[in-house]
């Protein structure tokens, strides 16, 4: 089981300009694997997160997910691929503010027809691994930056994704959640998740859990 990318160019049209904003980038990420893929901003490191996930597909080149081709995959497939096997930590969150941490967590869970009883069991467990026990039955919106963030991760993960994709998961929290964030990765990993996130946060960068660190500028990875 893998990802894999290939020549990947993503470009955008800008009025009359083009914009490269991946360039080329070739990258093969394994089963149990955690990569941090470090780089500036504006390196383009969330486009190159959603090509790797199947959220858009590339200009050029191509991303196989699990054996499979994103590329000539038809859209409502490219859709259940991502929606059964890929969990997304978008940078902005995307937690709903009047709903409790719990009703979030369990949003993944409804298509796949879980029994309410068993699907809140799994939720609350994600929620308490992640040091939120006693918070998910609280509105989303009155939680801190970094309970926000392990909520958006409990959420990413609660359908046990084969790939998962963060796209800065540390930014604006505290030690203590960057770290806890980190942990749940790395058993993750061991449990033979594809982990792959973006960062410039040198907490995340540094950490024993991180198995490689790819660093982008202008689309382009550096040797
Ligand atoms: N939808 C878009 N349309 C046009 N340009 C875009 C779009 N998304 C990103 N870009 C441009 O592509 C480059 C890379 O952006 P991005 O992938 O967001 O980088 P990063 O996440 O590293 O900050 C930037 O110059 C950005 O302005
Ligand atoms: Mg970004």
């Amino acid at each position: 089981m893998s990802v894999e990318l290939v020549d990947v160019h993503k470009r955008y049209q800008d009025g009359r300009r083009t914009h490269e904003a991946v360039a080329g980038v070739s990258l093969s990420l394994t089963a149990g694997s955690l990569t941090v893929l470090a780089g500036p901003s504006g390196s383009g490191k969330s486009t190159l997160l959603a090509l790797a996930g199947g959220m858009t597909t590339p200009t050029s080149g191509d991303v196989r997910l699990f054996g499979q081709s994103i590329v000539t995959l038809r859209d409502h497939h490219r859709a259940r691929l991502r929606r059964e096997r890929v969990g997304f930590v978008f940078q902005d969150l995307g937690l709903i503010g009047s709903l409790t941490l719990l009703d979030n967590v369990l949003l993944p869970l409804l298509p796949s027809g879980a029994s309410n009883a068993a699907a809140e069991t799994h939720a609350r467990a994600w929620l308490a691994r992640l040091g939120l026990g006693d918070l998910a039955d609280s509105r989303a919106d009155k939680l801190s930056g970094g309970e926000r963030q392990r909520g958006a991760l409990a959420r990413a993960v609660v359908t046990s994704p084969d790939l998962l994709l963060l796209d800065e998961p540390t930014a604006h929290v505290d030690r203590e959640s960057a770290a806890e964030i980190v942990r749940a990765l790395g058993e993750l990993r061991d449990a033979g998740t594809i982990i792959l996130a973006s960062t410039h946060d040198p907490r995340l960068v540094e950490r024993e859990e991180v198995d490689r660190v790819v660093e982008l500028r202008d689309g382009r990875l550096l040797a």
